[in-house]
């Protein structure tokens, strides 16, 4: 009866030890390939917002919606995500603040250039908002209103443009050979990530998860026994018979295959 006060320590106990368990076993933690919202087979760089950071490159987390789009925030914008090709790195994206195709945050689109490059297959729009009546400009695509902004009315043109006499612009990317804000917000437009992949090939032959370094800002990888991280893991849990059969790799050292004794052949 007298004991219940133990009970705090306990769970403090516990909730140690998982949190001492998590920070070893990123290969446990970690998934090699997950579900986002609507889309599925997302892999390292990515990582959801509810996974550990080491799981993911710095600056690629997802935000998951149950049956929407997951959503990504660069450069404080938030990005609704159309699609992740993990074979060209080409991540489709949209701004979250497109409503009724007109955006909602009267700030330009920029990208991590660090992180990210625009692909070919895209050209910049420009929404020139608040502008007098009438108004025509050279190459207007379109002039409408938006209920959303409030500045009215909105004059629609081809390329990073500033706001000359209207009251601010907003520079969009869209798909190259725009034809109408549809587009827009169905294709979005392309950038390609460019993290170092590091190790990850050899890793995943290796039976290992690509997972980050925080601190030196690289891709390592996380192994299912020790050495829990490492360039390469022991091949002791992959199929024993592949063990032997390909020739070692030049790339991993002896001392992150760790653990493997080789038998002397006999004579
Ligand atoms: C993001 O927004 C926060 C708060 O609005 C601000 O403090 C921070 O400087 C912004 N970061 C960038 C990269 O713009
Ligand atoms: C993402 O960006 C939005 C602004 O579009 C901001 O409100 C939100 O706090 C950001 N979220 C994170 C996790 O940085
Ligand atoms: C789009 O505009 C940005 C500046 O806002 C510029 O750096 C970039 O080169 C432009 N891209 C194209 C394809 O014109
Ligand atoms: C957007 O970029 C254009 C030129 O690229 C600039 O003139 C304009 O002021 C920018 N708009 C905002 C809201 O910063
Ligand atoms: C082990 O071998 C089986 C059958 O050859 C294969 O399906 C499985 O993917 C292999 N496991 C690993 C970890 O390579």
């Amino acid at each position: 009866m007298n004991f219940h006060h133990l009970i705090p320590k306990l769970l403090i106990l516990i909730i140690t030890q998982i949190r001492w368990t998590n920070s070893e076993g990123f290969y446990d933690t970690c998934s090699r390939s997950f579900s986002c919202g609507t889309i599925s087979g997302i892999q390292y760089p990515f990582r959801r917002h509810q996974d550990p950071p080491e799981c993911g490159y710095p600056g690629f987390e997802l935000n998951c919606d149950q049956n929407n789009l997951p959503t990504i925030n660069i450069t404080n914008i938030t990005y609704r995500v159309l699609g992740i090709d993990p074979a060209t790195q080409i991540l489709k994206l949209v701004r979250g603040d497109m409503i009724n195709s007109c955006p909602q945050d009267l700030v330009n689109t920029t990208i991590n250039h660090q992180l990210f490059d625009y692909t070919p297959s895209y050209m910049n729009i420009s929404f020139l908002i608040g502008c007098p009546i009438p108004f025509d400009v050279e190459g207007m695509i379109s002039s409408f209103f938006c209920t959303n902004i409030g500045i009215n009315p909105v004059i629609l043109v081809p390329g990073a443009t500033g706001p000359g006499v209207c009251k601010t612009s907003v520079v969009i990317p869209s798909p190259v050979g725009f034809t109408g804000l549809v587009e827009v917000l169905q294709d979005g437009f392309e950038v390609k990530w460019k993290v170092d992949p590091g190790p990850c090939a050899d890793c995943i032959r290796s039976g290992g998860l690509c997972v980050s370094d925080i601190s030196r800002l690289a891709t390592t990888c996380a192994c299912p026994e020790p050495p829990l991280l490492a360039d390469t893991c022991s091949n002791s849990k992959v199929n024993k018979t592949d063990v032997g059969l390909s020739p070692p790799s030049s790339t991993s050292s002896p001392t992150s295959t760790g653990g493997i004794k080789h038998c002397p052949v006999a004579a």
